[in-house]
């Protein structure tokens, strides 16, 4: 992918620079999907079921429809057909959903009726006066709901089991050991902006403004459950108020919007409700986890067997896949993922921050912790004594490996060496309890599909295309960032477009993968225009350029120089100009290179230290210092990636100590479906964190080096922060968020 033949100059890639969306998004010129309103806009509120199983037995719209202002409501007896099925999974990240296609009721809060109103005030208020008679089943919630059973196939593919090694040798040989079983909360994904979409047909053609992770793929799922070639629609997704997995996936709501502005041959906007948040739109589900970890006398691990229940739907089998946050880290001769499942009455989970990882490292680190304090070993010396050196179980090298250095930054930066190895030994000037524990942090690197095209234009300046999603990770500033270095030029000399499905598909915002994705499609693209430019340059006899050959050519700031022989050198402009004046054209894409993908094992890695404050009689807990050191390769704008890691840690801090959904057994309803009642961290719950970016250069993962840091800050930090809580108190809660109560108990 990379052109042997010119030499990037790298001056954009590296620097802090603000997001380039900021100041709109801060001012609220930024248009998000419900800020769009096209002529005859009509606005749909959908009525969520109250039971959590059973069926709507009647239906009663007449005093909706009456209710001023209210022109239309679609029930499963006037919806238009689908031509796609909902039911059906024909195609990637496929779910199933609800779309009013019969009165089988599978959760609480799932679409029953959509009310369509001249105004969002008529709409609601209709919602509000649809009445529904239920059958209602008894609901099953969590762990205990129904019966196991245990997985085949786990997301994103993997089995549902992996096993390296003899565990039951494993087992017998150890001669420390503890069997320990940890549990984590339902979250729910709660971005800032709702999901929203505002549908506009044309005939057989649609556009939708619609906050999405993957667009371009989006289009070819809609296009499926309408029956119309992706082609026919435009899908403009410019700014996303937050995703973290959920705008990845179709679900019933939007589908139903979009049904509805064909049923009434006007543009349809709907925009979820904060409590219709908690079951349409995918969410983590709860886990149950058993940790079987065994070493030698000298804390060498001789097993590590993790299995992990978790909560899915009773229609489909996404489970957050906990048990598999032990594959990579610990070098163990036994290793072995198990995952399983329980069918509820909850809305399908999905991809969540750090699917899988998040849950699973929680427990994972914790239950290390354990070993460590049996073994009188210092927590952090444990790891480095087990971490591994090659893929645990594949033994594939690591395609770079930085973990050390971002246990001993860490360590350093939090001061880690004067941490006492008992429990219950610190108390701070006011009396409360402190206590220090740390975490190791681990994420893959995957790469997905992405394209992008590059132009120079005949002033000179640059213009890039891909499809990005923009989250608020910042990727319209990164990917620019290197989509201007690609070019040899600067930021500011180079328009970005991005966020439409017309542009080439920039893949999905997922998986941390697309800065690494979308930002090797662009460099390719970028160094294919240059390319083009350096041709026409060296061909042309009256170019100071001629004859150089492309080998010797170097773009920089606008303009190409011979290698060796700077006085020879040419603006793009003048180059564009003298060559007829057509602006010049590159295109690339980015993907992970098979032969790269086979011979190494692809991850970040980073270690997480934190302190925490107790008050020793009320149990109130403060996290009151976080350090997160992480190696993810090239880091192409610090501040942002800084930020991002940030925000996985404040996620940890939430995980640990606040977010959990809780479900009423008699209704089987989410109790706490708001902001009032699902507990986030405020600034006041943050105190202070420091992140260090560790340096690595990964020759393998992609040309550029990049990993991602979107996810990774996450894992570590909940289990640092679990063990750092039994370090202030000698209390090991096996439960997570831990709370007030939990400590109180033990006391
Ligand atoms: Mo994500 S859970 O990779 O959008």
């Amino acid at each position: 992918m990379s052109n042997p033949q010119t030499t990037r100059f790298g001056s954009n890639s590296g620097q802090s620079f603000t997001r380039r969306d900021g100041i709109a998004k801060v001012t609220g010129a930024a248009t998000f999907a419900a800020d769009n309103h096209p002529e005859g806009l009509l606005y749909a509120v959908y009525v969520p079921a109250t039971i959590a199983r059973g069926r709507v037995a009647a239906l009663e719209t007449a005093a909706a429809k009456a209710h001023p202002g209210v022109v239309e409501v679609m029930t499963p007896a006037n919806r238009p057909a689908l031509a796609g099925d909902p039911d059906s999974k024909n195609f990637m990240f496929a779910f199933r959903f609800e779309a009013l296609q019969d009165d089988t009721v599978r959760y609480a809060n799932q679409p029953i009726a959509l009310v369509l109103g001249e105004s969002l005030e008529a709409a609601t208020e209709g919602a509000r006066l649809v009445q529904a008679r239920y059958e209602a089943l008894p609901a099953r919630v969590g762990l205990e709901g129904a019966e196991a059973y245990k997985l085949e196939i786990a997301p994103f593919g993997r089995p549902g089991e992996t096993v390296f090694g003899d565990i039951a040798a494993g087992h017998a040989a150890a001669a420390v050991a503890v069997d320990v079983s940890y549990e984590t909360p339902a979250q729910y994904h709660n971005p800032m902006e709702t999901h929203a979409v505002v549908a506009a047909w044309d005939g057989d053609h649609l556009t939708l403004d619609m906050p999405n992770q993957a667009i371009v793929m989006a289009r070819a799922v809609y296009g499926y459950y309408f029956g119309i070639p992706a082609e026919n629609i435009l899908i403009r997704s410019p700014y996303l108020g937050g995703g973290f997995g959920s705008k990845a996936i179709a679900n019933g709501p939007q589908v139903l919007a979009i049904l509805a502005a064909r049923m009434m041959r006007r543009p349809v906007k709907l925009m979820l409700q904060r409590g219709q948040m908690f079951g349409p739109v995918g969410h983590r589900g709860a886990t149950r986890q058993q940790l079987r970890i065994g070493s030698d006398a000298q804390g060498g691990l001789c097993v590590l067997d993790h299995a992990s229940l978790a909560t899915t739907s009773s229609f489909d089998d996404f489970v957050e896949s906990a048990a598999n946050a032990s594959q990579g880290i610990y070098a163990s001769p036994a290793l072995r993922s198990t995952l399983s499942g329980v069918r509820v009455d909850i809305g399908t989970p999905g991809p969540m921050r750090a699917p899988g990882e998040a849950s699973g490292s929680a427990a994972l680190e914790c239950a290390m912790d354990e070993l460590a304090e049996k073994l009188g070993m210092d927590p952090l010396a444990f790891r480095l004594r087990n971490y591994a050196e090659t893929e645990p179980g594949t033994g594939k090298p690591y395609s770079s490996k930085a973990l050390r250095e971002c246990y001993a930054q860490g360590a350093a930066a939090f001061g880690w060496d004067a941490r006492p190895l008992a429990a219950r030994q610190m108390v701070d000037d006011n009396g409360l309890l402190v206590g220090w524990g740390m975490g190791t942090a681990l994420f893959g690197a995957p790469m997905f599909a992405a394209k992008a095209r590059a132009v120079l234009r005949p002033d000179g300046s640059g213009l890039v295309e891909t499809a990005a999603a923009d989250m608020g990770q910042g990727a319209w500033t990164a990917l620019a960032q290197i989509a201007a270095d690609s070019l040899g030029l600067p930021l500011a000399r180079v328009e970005f477009r991005s966020g439409s499905s017309d542009l080439p598909d920039g893949g999905v915002a997922g998986g941390s993968g697309h800065t690494a994705t979308a930002g090797s499609a662009l460099h390719a693209a970028g160094l294919d225009a240059i390319r083009r430019l350096s041709e026409l340059a060296t061909a042309d006899p009256a170019s100071p350029l001629f004859g150089a050959g492309n080998a010797g050519v170097v773009a920089r700031d606008g303009r190409l120089y011979v290698r060796g022989d700077e006085a020879r050198s040419e603006s793009y402009a003048e180059i564009i100009a003298r060559a007829g004046g057509a602006e010049v054209e590159g295109a690339g894409s980015g993907a992970r290179s098979p032969e790269a993908a086979e011979a190494h094992a692809m991850y970040a890695h980073g270690a997480v230290f934190a302190e925490v404050k107790i008050d020793p009689v009320l149990y109130q807990m403060r996290v009151t210092r976080l350090v997160g050191a992480f190696a993810a390769g090239r880091i192409i704008n610090p501040k942002l990636a800084e930020s991002q890691l940030m925000g996985g840690m404040i996620w940890g801090t939430s995980f640990a100590l606040q977010e959990e959904a809780l479900f009423d057994p008699r209704t089987g309803r989410v109790m706490n479906g708001d902001f009032a009642g699902y507990h986030i961290p405020v600034n006041a719950d943050v105190m202070r964190l420091q992140v260090i970016t560790v340096h690595e250069d990964d020759p393998h993962v992609n040309p550029l080096g990049i990993k991602g840091v979107g996810e990774i800050g996450i894992t570590g930090t909940v289990g640092a922060i679990g063990n750092a809580i039994w370090h202030a108190t000698g209390q090991r809660i096996r439960r997570f968020p831990i709370r007030i109560e939990d400590l109180l108990r033990g006391a």
